[in-house]
């Protein structure tokens, strides 16, 4: 059935995936953003209406959420301005509050929020300490049928895990110096991500439950860069750091415009990013990303 469908966050890479599946599935797609002109990858697409919400306040969420059936954040960033988690909070606690009180006065009866693996509020960044706090809240709304979805890192096209690593060992002669590089991953395909946030539309069973969401194999950091390498046609001879030197790096990082890496990711990667029990998606880093690395 035909729905009509708010997404704060359909501009960025996830967000355009599934823009693009929702509206192909015949949905009519109210894309939510605070610069229009960062949404030009899905402008073009048909049933699919822009709106301008520069703060994502709860009174420019309401007014722009009027007669949605579903309401979708995903809405998320990796570093802060400051370093105090305010940035995060604002971003992941305070924006999902606002989507709630918009779905609360328009009577949308579901919503869901793309979230992270680990994401818990006593976790040990700010990140997942934010993700988590959005995530007890909607926990708590009965009102409300939310589904949750927690992915590990997520690859395809336009990503900004693999193509940064693709980035910066082509500039890097010889040896990659990698912070972290034991920290372990289950990379999800962004295809699989979006076929499982739009397949929970309709399906009851997933009212009010939350889903890990992997891909079928788990590499290290550093094995991740070297693939990287591999796929890019920028092979490199990457190198581990030990956790003294990985920390220095993330502190020295943390100082250069664009945070290639902070303290608080830092913080993030002292937990794997692999799931649970849940039965992982299926498609492989292996067979997509030489498709897009390779430029
Ligand atoms: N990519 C991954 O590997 C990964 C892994 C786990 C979880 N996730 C989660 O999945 C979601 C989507 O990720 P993504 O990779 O598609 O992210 P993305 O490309 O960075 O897009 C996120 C969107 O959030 C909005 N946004 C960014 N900074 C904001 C801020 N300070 N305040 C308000 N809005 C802001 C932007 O929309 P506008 O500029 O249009 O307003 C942007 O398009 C996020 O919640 C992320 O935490 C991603």
């Amino acid at each position: 059935m035909t729905k009509n469908i708010a997404i704060l966050g359909g501009s960025g890479f996830v967000g355009s995936e599934l823009c693009r599946r929702l509206t192909a599935e015949g949905h009519k797609i109210r894309v939510l953003s605070r610069k229009l002109a960062s949404a030009t990858a899905i402008s073009d697409l048909p049933n699919l209406t822009l709106h301008h919400c520069p703060e994502y306040s709860v009174s420019e969420l309401t007014q722009a959420t009027q007669s949605c059936d579903v309401l979708i954040n995903l809405i998320g960033i990796l570093n802060e301005k400051g370093r105090d988690g305010s940035g995060f909070d604002a971003a992941h606690y305070t924006i999902t509050q606002n989507a709630l009180q918009a779905c609360i006065s328009n009577a949308i009866p579901r919503m869901l929020q793309l979230s992270a693996l680990h994401a818990d509020v006593d976790g040990p960044s700010h990140y997942l300490r934010s993700k988590g706090k959005a995530e007890a809240l909607l926990n708590n709304c009965h009102d409300i049928d939310i589904t949750i979805f927690k992915p590990s890192v997520i690859f395809g096209p336009g990503d900004s895990f693999l193509n940064r690593f693709a980035d910066l060992l082509r500039f890097t002669p010889g040896v990659f110096p990698l912070a972290c590089g034991n920290a372990r991953f289950a990379p999800v395909y962004v295809g699989d991500v979006v076929t499982a946030m739009a397949n929970s539309l309709e399906q009851i069973d997933s009212y009010g439950n939350s889903y890990e969401l992997c891909g079928p194999n788990i590499y290290t950091l550093k094995q991740l860069v070297e693939l990287t390498g591999e796929f890019s046609g920028h092979p490199r001879w990457v190198i581990s750091l030990p956790p003294t030197l990985s920390k220095l790096q993330a502190m020295l990082l943390e100082l250069v415009p664009g945070k290639p890496m902070s303290m608080d990711n830092f913080r993030s990667l002292s937990l794997d990013s692999i799931c649970g029990e849940c039965t992982p998606c299926q498609t492989s880093l292996e067979s997509i990303a030489p498709t897009y690395l390779r430029k």
